[in-house]
């Protein structure tokens, strides 16, 4: 029997193509897949070893914490902490950057995590997963990393990637060099090449939004949802499907690989709430928007590429609309056309 091409092989062959590079990044790589190998883990055993469930806390956006969400935060603050490779942290669930205690080394790296994603699918026993960032500490950053030392723009990634725990476990990671999948193979407790070179269709017959918030759309987003809906009767001459898994890792992925346009776009309740969309961008728009434009899709809020937004604050959150690429290029159009 085979193996197949593990992870950490895959990360090697990419980062032997390049000049300079030291092998700390494949080390950095490496300790990600570990902490979302034994996050998996946790996730899969659920109700059997306690974890699932409410935690008694509240994260800094004032949401109701999991379990799970405080576990996968320890895990992957745990096995990155420690090597050397990174600087800093900074994730969903902590309200400031983490700086990692005065006996480990500062490496040149800032990570910045999602642990879980779409957490109240725990209780259903839905898919959820992990979304991670990695950014150049800056060259002129002394001492400990700072709030301002994170804040760059998608554009500045070195690595995304998420970890999708749904019936296989599977990492989809891109160093900007196209977009690679693999499906740990629990046997050997190693990720294996099982999509390479993935390509998003241009077209699409999919749309995934919570239509809960139909009500509050704009009417860029109202118009395009309306179209879809009307089918091969309406503007679009064809029939559509809808999807919503509430987790957004679940969603993008579908789109990912059958096509198709995932939507958290801004809203009358929201900007309410002086909130611009609900996704965070750091850990959230800015990693999956990475993946989606280096699979040959498009990502927007709408009005601005997302990779070229400026953060000013960790928790940012931006509207989000992104995938095959003449659906969002649609979207767009009608933005452009309201304004
Ligand atoms: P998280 O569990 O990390 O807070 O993220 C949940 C996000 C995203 O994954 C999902 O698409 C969205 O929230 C669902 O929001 P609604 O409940 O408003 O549909
Ligand atoms: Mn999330
Ligand atoms: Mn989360």
């Amino acid at each position: 029997m085979s193996i197949g091409t593990t992870i950490t092989e895959f990360i090697i062959e990419e980062q032997r193509q390049m000049k300079g590079v030291s092998g700390e990044f494949t080390a950095l790589v490496n300790d990600v897949v570990i902490a979302c190998k034994a996050i998996s883990s946790a996730v899969r055993y659920g109700s059997l070893v306690g974890v699932l469930g409410t935690a008694d806390t509240d994260n800094i956006q004032g949401e109701t914490q999991k379990k799970l969400d405080v576990i996968s935060n320890n895990l992957f603050i745990k096995r990155n902490e420690w090597a050397g490779h990174v600087a800093a942290l900074a994730s969903e669930e902590m309200s400031d950057v983490y700086h990692l205690p005065p006996q480990y080394p500062r490496g040149k790296y800032l990570l910045v995590f999602d642990p879980l994603d779409g957490s109240s699918n725990t209780d259903v026993n839905g898919a959820v997963g992990t979304i991670f960032s990695i950014l150049r500490r800056p060259k002129d950053s002394e001492g400990e990393p700072t709030e301002d030392d994170f804040l760059q723009s998608g554009d500045h990634q070195v690595c995304a990637g998420y970890a999708l725990y749904g019936p296989s476990s599977m990492m989809v990671l891109t160093t900007g060099h196209g977009v690679n999948g693999f499906t740990l193979d629990q046997r050997i407790g190693e990720y294996i090449l099982t999509n390479p070179n993935m390509k998003i269709p241009e077209e699409a017959k999919d749309f995934s939004i919570n239509a809960a918030y139909m009500r509050f759309w704009d009417p860029p987003v109202r118009r395009y949802v309306d179209e879809c809906l009307a089918g091969k009767e309406g503007p679009r001459r064809k029939d559509f499907n809808m999807r919503w898994a509430g987790a957004m890792i679940a969603d993008v992925h579908r789109v990912l690989c059958q096509g198709g346009v995932f939507l958290y776009p801004n809203d009358r309740k929201l900007r309410a709430k002086n909130q611009e969309g609900k996704l965070r961008l750091m850990y959230e728009a800015s990693p999956m928007s990475f993946i989606i434009e280096q699979a040959g899709g498009l990502a927007s809020t709408g009005t601005q590429r997302i990779m070229e937004l400026q953060p000013t604050g960790l928790h940012q959150r931006c509207p989000v609309i992104l995938g095959s690429r003449n659906e969002v290029e649609r979207i767009i159009s009608y933005h452009l056309e309201a304004q």
